[in-house]
This record gives structure tokens, sequence and C-alpha cells, in this order.
């Protein structure tokens, strides 16, 4: 293993010791969309990769899938929720204005010793969670972390729309992380960054403090999320490639080292053209877009959840998960899994 990372790693290692996901059973085709709007399955897949997304019902909300990825997570860790230190829900589709996600996921969980809190990056928000709760493990302080990317983004998304919601889907991944001495399944690294400047790229306006509800919107859009879909494209490649080498160059790793990148899924065209410019191969490369659609911070846990179930990821390898989001953020963690 490469000189760099031995040399870095603090005494405690962040470990990943358990990963779950949760997605709605209903479905929506592309075929079953071309029928609310004008589209086709033909467009939707040549242009972005998704042939069917998961939706919630009315009855299922964002605490609710939370949950259930929480408890797959738990399990799989063999951590008794009663033991769960810290609670950290990666969402821009929260239960309510407040209080947080995670205060409902503590009390479904009955995660009684746990302090919680919501997060809000967007799609990154998972990558960001989990370096947050890497530095808590690191630092000695805490022992354990239930990291949570929970979104139901068809909630807010224009169903009169073809440019936007077409790309949209719900669900939920988690992750628990533990404190060890030993680094195999620990985080190595990770890098966070963000431009506010570019907010207006991706965003939904009401209702916060600048359109509260009780005010009448100048806008009536105002309440679904607005993408402007060529910058965030152009952005999210140049983002996540610049993110990967800088990764690689700050751990002293080659992509040869790299057994997997797991990229948050926003257009399969997007996540190619990175691969592309990163020279890896398609069978380095982690897709299920065509399953889920973007289901923003649980587009991540979601997708390593389904990496490791499906064999794709081996104990030791190096992978690298990367997310570019609202705000604009962006960022990557580095685990020798
Ligand atoms: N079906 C059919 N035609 C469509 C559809 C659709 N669903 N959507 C757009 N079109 C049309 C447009 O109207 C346009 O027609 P025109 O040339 O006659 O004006 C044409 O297709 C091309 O539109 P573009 O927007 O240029 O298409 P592009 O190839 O850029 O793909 C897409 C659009 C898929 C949105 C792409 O830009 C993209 O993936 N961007 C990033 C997505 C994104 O923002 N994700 C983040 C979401 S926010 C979050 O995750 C929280």
């Amino acid at each position: 293993m490469n000189k760099l990372i031995n040399g870095q790693l603090p005494p405690y290692h962040a470990v990943i010791t358990g990963y779950g996901s949760f997605v709605p059973a209903k479905t929506l085709t592309n075929e079953e969309l071309a029928k609310m709007v004008d589209t086709s399955d033909e467009w939707i897949t040549t242009r972005t990769g998704i042939k069917v997304r998961h939706i919630t019902t009315d009855n299922e909300s964002t605490a609710f899938l939370a949950t259930e990825a929480a408890k797959r997570a738990l399990v799989e860790a063999n951590l008794d929720a009663g033991d769960v230190e810290i609670i950290i829900v990666a969402t821009i589709t929260p239960e309510m204005v407040f209080p947080s996600t995670a205060s409902f996921v503590q009390k479904n969980l009955g995660a009684k010793k746990a302090w919680v809190f919501d997060l809000a990056a967007a799609c990154s928000g998972f990558v960001y969670g989990l370096s947050i709760a890497q530095q808590f493990i690191e630092s000695g302080r805490f022992k354990n972390a239930l990291v949570i990317g929970a979104e139901t983004l068809t909630k807010i998304a224009d169903w009169t729309d073809r440019t936007s919601c077409v790309l949209f889907g719900d669900g939920a991944g988690a992750v628990v992380l533990e404190q060890s001495n030993g680094r195999r399944g620990s985080i190595l690294y990770s890098t966070m960054h963000s431009d506010g400047e570019r907010w207006e790229a991706l965003n939904c306006q009401a209702y916060g403090s600048r359109y509260p509800s009780a005010k009448p919107l100048d806008n009536p859009k105002k309440i679904y999320m607005q993408i402007s879909g060529r910058e965030v494209y152009q952005q999210a490649i140049r983002r996540i490639v610049e993110t990967v080498n800088h990764c690689l160059d700050h751990c002293d790793l080659t992509l040869d080292d790299i057994a997997m990148l797991i990229s948050h899924q926003m257009n399969a065209r997007i996540i190619e053209s990175v691969a592309k410019r990163l020279n890896l191969p398609d069978e380095k490369v982690f897709l299920n877009i065509n399953e889920y659609g973007n289901t923003s911070a649980a587009s991540v846990p979601i997708a390593f959840d389904e990496c490791v179930r499906k064999g794709k990821i081996k104990r030791g390898d190096i992978v690298v998960l990367v997310a570019f989001g609202a705000g604009l953020t962006w960022g990557a963690n580095i685990i020798e899994f």
C-alpha cells in the first residue's frame, strides 16, 4: 500500500461495518412517463440512461425510507440501535421544516443515546456526511455513527416539466461507521468543496425564509426544483474529474489502484464522460441509474450497497465515492473496503 496514506492515517479509523438501502415498491417507467409528458423511452434512455425510477406514495416519507435503510445497515453491522451515538441524515427533501428528519429516524429506531442532525448538501450530502462522521470517529470522541442519504425528490418535481421530471426517483441508503484500530474497511481520505456563486443552477426556492408559505409566490413554479441541465452537466464532469484526480494525487494512488468508482448517479452520460476523461475502464465504474433515476443524497449509498451485494467490490479494494450537486457542492471519499 502506498506510503503517503500509511503516513497520514490517524490512530483511530472510521470503518464501514454495515450498509443497507431501501426504495419504495412503486415504480414509474419511461413508458408510463411518456403518457404524462411529451417524452419517450428512447429520449430518456439515450440522454440519461434511466429506464425506471421508484416513487413514494403519499403515505411514504423521507424519514420512513431513511429508517428502513438504517435498519438494514444496523443488522449488517450487528449494532443495536440503542448503541448508536450519532445519526446524520443527508437530505434536501426533509420530513418537515423542523424538527430534523434525523429526529424522526432516531425515534423510529429507538436510538435513544444518539445525537442527531440533518445535512443539506443536496446530491453531495452523503459524501459530506461520511466525511463529518469520519472526523468525529477519528478524533476518538465517538465510537460509531449512522450516516444516511434519504430523498423523496419526486414530491418536489414538476410533473408537467419534461426537462426535469424524468430525471428523479426516491430512495435511501445508509452506512454504519465504527471506530477501529485496524484500517480494513476504513475511510482513508475525504475532500469537500462548494461554490455558492452558482446556487441558481439547481434550486427549489419555496418555502424558506425568502419565500415563506404565508406570502404569495411571484412564480408558482418556485415550489418545484429548477435545474439548468446544461450548466450542471458541464460543471459535474469538470468537478468530478478534478476531485478524483485530487484524491489520487493526495493519497499517492494511481488509477490502477482503484477497484471501483461509485459516482452520484445523475446521468449515465455524465458518468461515462468522467470515466473516459479519467481513462477508467467500464468494469471499474458502477452504474445503476437505469433502475433508480437520480435519488440525490441517497444515490451514492444505494449504489454502494448494491455494488457490495453484487460482489463487484471485495474487502481490501480501494473504492472512490464521488458526488456533485446543488449548492453547488461536490466531494469524494476514498475507502479501503
Ligand atoms: N423528452 C423529450 N425531449 C426533451 C426532454 C424529454 N424529457 N427534455 C428535454 N427535451 C428536449 C428539449 O426541449 C430540447 O429540445 P429543443 O432542442 O427542441 O429545444 C432537446 O430535448 C435537448 O434539450 P437539452 O436540455 O439540450 O438536452 P441535454 O442533452 O442537455 O439533456 C439533461 C438534458 C438530461 C437534463 C442533461 O442536461 C443533464 O443530465 N443535466 C444534468 C442533470 C441535472 O441537473 N441533475 C441534477 C438534478 S438536481 C438534484 O440532483 C438535486
